[in-house]
């Protein structure tokens, strides 16, 4: 085992010692996360937890383990001033605020609906700066991120980073608790035809929507002249992490279903991470209409669509809302 370590990462990469202590906080809550989650049907921790979010979704006792230890583990970081997690409905200020200090959004575990199928989960998490001193917004474009990261509770547990240059995988070594850099500078490959939609919602989906899922459907003898695959995992961190590795496009639209709630996935801790790695690894992110980078929250909780993957495919996207507006 030669490959180097997180820490070696960061520290080559010429990361602020700060940032990089916080990072590792956040590796040491993967960690414990992956080994509560390994352990959940012994622990008794599968099923739903009796209480519900603030999204009003059920909790998983696993979902309310995870956010105790991100909580337990980051606070200790000295500059870390404020978190933002799924599982909490107001900002957790830690410190007042001094220009410069990280603010920490999170979903502590997503996809939590497979844990009782035992099926992929993970993490997502975002770090952002303080403007100002004093400064107690947290309603940043996806722009402002200075670091985004998910880990993928799969057969391996893998923390992938986009922070500075390029995306980079670290799995984790089961023995040592170490992380190792096992994927460098991570590529979203082109032309793959492969996608990923909830398929059950067709009925609710816009124009431009089915027009887009059924050039893909028609196959070789229509308009892309080329046979899809579709996947869905209803785990959007293993469906990022599937196309950074072999390519395609996920789709979680606006609908007549979450219409009303500006869409299905939520913008600070999960999409716009996620949007930020994607276009590291030179894909492309977009609600179908905007570029998910540039989306100004309204509140910390808030819902969009997201459209991110292959760049080629999520233009396609964006064309087919263009022409049907
Ligand atoms: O909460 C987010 C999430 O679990 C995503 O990880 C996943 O892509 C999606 O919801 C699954 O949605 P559905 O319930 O429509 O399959």
């Amino acid at each position: 085992m030669t490959s180097i370590t997180l820490r070696r990462h960061l520290t080559d990469a010429g990361h602020d010692s700060d940032l990089i202590f916080l990072l590792e906080d956040i590796a040491s809550a993967c960690r414990a996360t992956a080994y509560e989650v390994r352990n959940g049907p012994l622990k008794g921790n599968l099923g739903v937890a009796g209480s519900t979010n603030v999204q009003g979704e059920d909790q998983k006792p696993l979902d309310i383990i995870a956010n105790d230890i991100f909580l337990a583990t980051c606070a200790n970081s000295p500059r870390l001033a404020a978190l933002v997690s799924e599982e909490i409905e107001e900002v957790v200020w830690l410190k007042e605020p001094k220009k410069g200090d990280y603010l920490l959004f999170f979903d502590p575990l997503d996809g939590s609906s497979n844990l009782d199928t035992n099926l992929s989960v993970g993490t997502i998490f975002s770090i952002m700066q303080v403007a100002e001193d004093g400064d107690r917004n947290v309603l940043r474009p996806g722009s402002d991120q200075l670091v985004a990261g998910y880990a993928l509770y799969g057969p391996a547990t893998m923390m992938v980073l986009a922070a500075g240059k390029g995306v980079q995988s670290f799995t984790l070594h089961q023995g040592s608790g170490i992380f190792r850099l096992t994927h460098a500078d991570m590529k979203i490959p082109e032309g793959t035809a492969e996608f990923s939609i909830n398929a059950s919602r067709q009925r609710f989906w816009e124009p431009p929507m089915r027009a887009y899922v059924d050039d893909c459907l028609a196959g070789k003898d229509g308009p892309r002249g080329v046979d899809f695959n579709m996947r869905w995992v209803a785990s959007m961190v293993a469906e990022v992490h599937r196309i950074l590795m072999r390519g395609g496009v996920f789709l979680y639209p606006l609908d007549e279903k979450n219409r009303d709630m500006g869409g299905r996935l939520r913008l600070l801790y999960e999409v716009a991470p996620m949007a930020k790695i994607i276009e590291a690894a030179g894909g492309a992110a977009s609600t179908g209409r905007e570029r998910i980078m540039d989306l100004v929250p309204t509140e910390p909780h808030q819902r969009v669509p997201a459209i991110l993957g292959a760049s080629d495919e999520v233009w396609r996207v964006e064309a087919k809302h263009a022409a049907t507006p």
